[in-house]
């Protein structure tokens, strides 16, 4: 394996695995993370750039302007989870049941160390170079807010880095199109008529209802969609009857549907609501379907995936790559979905652990610290190769 390290960011490894601890340490929820916000905000400043905060709520701009030539943004994620931390790090969570379990935590620390590199060429810089700091990627979309308070206005092109512990150290997952998933979310009620277990007649049992149609929406994934595309239709949750010897009257299913493309999106959406009608008319419920969009599936632009490969290249050679999929969702989408983007993992599995057994979002979750310096120096080769001359 053969990793070259940015010589810049060499020099400040200490500070970056600093900064990732300390946040590691403070971890905040959704758009409540004033303490991050803070921190992000005073080093901005300190580098001179000029620095916005309180976009989309609590995230924070800061621009290094360089004189003439593009702007290209880098994003960072800012928010934790809702977990009791149970690893016994030595820089663990104090603050109860909110944990950096995503690694949220290096996202911040890498695009700081970034900034703090950039800041001292910026004599040799020829455009702007935006950073993104952003709360609440983790369910509630902090994304669209950012970009409603204008956080995208000039911009020509966005990077983020997902640290990605399905992938070792030294390897960077990344490709053209779809990378993350359109992930959303449903709720189906079967409304039948109760009665006494003994006598069905006269009842529409909603639990048998709920089985043909759990086994029926099966199909949609299996039947329906392109075997070549990947769609997930899961049901998480059911929940109804009252005893062993009552029909049920009512049964609630909950669950979730992935899919890389806007097509197959609506494709899901269709055969779900086309089934649950048929079934129910076939034993008399009434079930209602209520389906909410969730993130967009990430979409990578051809031509500045190109540009992340060819500097990403310069740091791992050929272990950027294609990257380990999952069905994740990203609210990173919503940038792809205004300008081209290019979103990207970089492999963090921890070092002493069996590989894959550190998911994330689970309650020990710990990265290899060394893939910090791997994503920091992606993005300043990155701007070394598109604004340095
Ligand atoms: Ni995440």
């Amino acid at each position: 394996m053969n990793v070259n390290i940015h010589k810049d960011i060499e020099k400040i490894s200490d500070e970056i695995i600093s900064t990732r601890r300390d946040i590691h340490k403070h971890p905040e929820l959704g758009f409540e993370v004033h303490r991050t916000a803070g921190i992000v905000a005073e080093k901005l400043k300190n580098l001179g750039m000029d620095v916005q905060t309180g976009i989309g709520k609590t995230g924070v701009v800061g621009d290094l302007k360089c004189g003439d030539g593009p702007t290209i943004a880098l994003r960072a994620d800012m928010d934790a989870l809702p977990i009791q931390e149970t690893g016994d790090l030595g820089y663990k969570s104090i603050n109860d049941r909110i944990m950096h379990a995503c690694g949220h935590d290096g996202h911040t620390a890498m695009l700081l160390g970034t900034a703090k590199v950039l800041a001292d060429k910026k004599s040799k810089i020829r455009g702007t170079v935006r950073f993104l700091f952003q709360p609440a990627e983790e369910g509630e979309g902090g994304a669209r807010y950012m970009i409603e308070d204008g956080c995208l206005d000039g911009v020509a092109e966005i990077y983020g880095i997902h640290l990605w512990n399905y992938q070792k150290f030294g390897e960077v997952g990344v490709k053209e199109g779809p990378i993350l998933a359109a992930a959303d979310e449903f709720k189906i009620t079967i409304k039948g008529v109760g009665g006494h277990g003994a006598a069905p007649q006269g009842s529409v049992d909603a639990v048998v209802v709920s089985a043909h149609l759990i086994t029926a929406l099966q199909t949609i994934v299996s039947r329906n969609t392109n075997p070549l595309e990947s769609t997930v239709v899961s049901i998480g949750m059911i929940n109804g009857g009252y005893s062993f010897n009552i029909i049920a009257d009512e049964v609630v299913l909950k669950g979730t549907a992935r899919s890389y493309t806007e097509e197959n999106r609506q494709l899901i959406k269709t055969r779900m609501q086309e089934i649950i009608d048929g079934i129910g008319q076939s034993f008399g419920a009434v079930i209602d379907f209520d389906y909410h969009d969730g993130y967009p599936p990430t979409v990578n632009d051809k031509g500045v995936y190109e540009k992340l490969l060819a500097s990403a290249k310069k740091i791992v050679g050929e272990g950027a790559g294609d990257p380990y999929l999952s069905m994740g969702g990203e609210d990173f989408s919503y940038y792809t979905q205004k300008i081209p983007g290019c979103f990207f993992f970089v492999g963090s599995a921890p070092e002493n652990q069996p590989f894959r057994s550190v998911p994330h979002h689970c309650s020990h979750f710990d990265i290899d610290e060394r893939a910090l310096m791997v994503g920091s120096s992606i993005f300043v080769q990155l701007i070394e190769d598109q604004l340095m001359t």
